[in-house]
């Protein structure tokens, strides 16, 4: 006898319940006693209430072999679906380790290739949440496949719409390549973890003994290898600092950030006046100016922990989002090695992909001698950040703090790369090198041959100073626009950048580029 109506709804709410249960309330307190949340739990958290939608809650897998016949559990492992951050549309996927260890296989992949999809054709930015064991070992080279599914779209995503991964548990394998292709990783302290091979192969293979934290927990990867942007204390924190950074970028590749409402004032800040020390040699913290410079409370500090001779991170400026990208003087000098060098190009080409102005506060040494750094290629390493300012296209201003010498001069949004507006503080220097090493080159006879060094050396130095630890040589050529005390900073930049908003400019016609990799 055919069903009632009202049957066929009982029918349809009981696999509603059952999905939603995933793995089972026993799975589910297993989740919670690891100190984790549910793959709903997660959504519920970064969606606006009630906005979820979710796509495929009934799927199943297909899989017969090792018994998973009997195994099927609805959604497949995988909580698919869209909604809205602070009103934006914005597509999601969250694992479900209680499924299966959330492990990746065909029909899961096929769901995460469905929004991701969907989330290009549509323009909105893709969060995925992973929590997962891996490929599914039972469903065999189908699981490789899903993976490699996944790895495609999401380099084809790649600079259309911003990708977002939150690591919320295990990933590892090859599961790592996902979330290493999208924007930013975002990771939890002491829940999740990230490595292509595990303590046991590590173990088998280098006779070293590591743990899984110590190995590829978020403090490893956001302070050693800089695979992760973000280290965050909770799941909470996590799925916050998702929405923050949502909030800083546009949908997609052809849109602008949303401006915030801005009320022109007097931006005179007086106590930059008072930040870079009389001594040249002497650090300062970089902050202290991108604080007193930004509207207040809006600077996103990203891989905070890592390379910190360089600054990056986004702010607001009048309003208007940015990225910000500073030499630190107080951590290395501010000198520009391997890893803040990786670590700027990324950024800088984040926002040149999707329409962030770029501004750069320089105070920089050179680039960090030695054998490391050499045979490391820092020759390579250093042309990415050269490479990454030189094809930008958005809005970009540079101010100049301090010292700005020799290649990092050129590397750091000069003029001469196609920096649209250069300022420069009256302590700026600006020269090949500082006076110390140019006199010891280009004086170094008629130092050897002083009756008194020292006094020569001295000479010599103040020389040299005099003539180029200044900002107006570079003034006079029309490479810095504008020489500007430190407290006029704020108010130049909101100017030079509403004046750059309409900005266009692009780049010679070419398949790509083939940035030095
Ligand atoms: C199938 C899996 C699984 C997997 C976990 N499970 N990983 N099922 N395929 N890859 C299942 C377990 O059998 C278990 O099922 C449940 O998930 C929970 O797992 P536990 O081991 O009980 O959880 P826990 O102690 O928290 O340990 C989590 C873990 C561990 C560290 C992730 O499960 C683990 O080591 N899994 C295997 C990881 C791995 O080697 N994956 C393949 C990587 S290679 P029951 O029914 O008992 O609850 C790879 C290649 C991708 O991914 C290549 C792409 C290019």
């Amino acid at each position: 006898m055919s069903k009632t109506k009202e049957e066929k709804y009982d029918i349809l709410q009981n696999k509603i319940d059952e999905a939603l249960l995933g793995g089972g309330e026993k799975r589910i307190e297993s989740q919670h006693a690891k100190g984790k949340l549910t793959a709903r739990e997660r959504i519920q958290l970064l969606l606006d209430e009630g906005s979820f939608q979710e796509l495929g809650m009934f799927v199943t897998h297909r899989s017969t072999q090792f018994g998973l016949d009997k195994q099927k559990f609805l959604g497949d492992g995988v909580v698919t679906g869209y909604g809205t951050v602070n009103g934006r549309l914005t597509y999601v996927f969250s694992q479900d380790f209680t499924v299966f260890g959330g492990s990746l296989a065909e029909a899961h992949a096929q769901k995460i290739v469905k929004v991701m999809d969907l989330a290009m054709k549509n323009g909105a930015p893709l969060i995925g949440l992973n929590d997962s064991g891996g490929a599914r070992i039972q469903e065999g080279v189908v699981s490789l496949g899903g993976y490699a599914d996944i790895f495609y779209k999401n380099t084809l995503a790649s600079g259309v719409i911003p990708q977002i991964s939150g690591i919320m548990g295990p990933c590892a394998g090859g599961a790592v390549y996902s979330p290493a292709i999208t924007d930013f990783n975002i990771m939890v302290e002491n829940t999740s973890y990230m490595f292509v091979t595990g303590p046991n192969v590590v173990k088998t293979v280098t006779h070293e003994e590591v743990s899984s934290e110590d190995l590829g927990g978020a403090s490893a990867h956001s302070t050693k290898s800089g695979v992760a942007h973000f280290s965050t204390a909770n799941e909470v924190e996590a799925i916050d600092y998702i929405k923050k950074l949502l909030s800083y970028v546009p949908q997609n590749c052809e849109e602008w950030p949303e401006d915030l409402p801005y009320e022109p004032k007097d931006e005179i800040v007086p106590e930059l006046n008072n930040i870079i020390p009389e001594n040249a040699s002497q650090p300062y913290d970089i902050k202290d100016v991108i604080f007193k410079v930004i509207d207040d409370d809006t600077f996103f500090e990203v891989h905070k922990n890592y390379a910190e001779n360089i600054v990056v991170g986004f702010a607001r400026l009048g309003g208007k989002s940015i990225g910000i990208v500073a030499n630190q003087p107080a951590f290395y000098a501010g000198v520009l090695d391997i890893n803040s060098s990786i670590k700027a190009a990324r950024f800088v080409r984040f926002c040149d992909a999707f329409n962030i102005p770029l501004l750069v506060f320089e105070d920089v040494p050179g680039f960090l001698p030695g054998t490391d750094q050499e045979w490391n290629a820092i020759i390579t390493n250093g042309a990415k950040l050269l490479y990454a300012f030189s094809e930008a296209t958005v809005p970009r201003i540079t101010v100049i703090t301090r010292k700005a010498y020799g290649g990092a001069y050129d590397v750091m949004n000069s003029k001469h790369i196609g920096a649209d507006l250069n300022f420069a503080w009256p302590s700026s220097e600006i020269a090949v090198m500082g006076a110390k090493g140019a006199t010891e080159i280009i004086f170094r006879k008629e130092i050897s041959e002083a009756d008194n060094i020292e006094a020569k050396i001295k000479e010599k130095e103040d020389e040299y100073n005099d003539l180029f630890a200044n900002p107006y040589n570079a003034a006079s050529r029309g490479y810095i626009d504008e020489v500007i005390r430190p407290d006029q900073t704020r108010e130049r930049l909101i100017r030079g950048f509403k004046m750059l908003e309409n900005k266009a400019d692009s780049l010679p016609k070419k398949k790509h580029g083939n940035i030095p990799l």
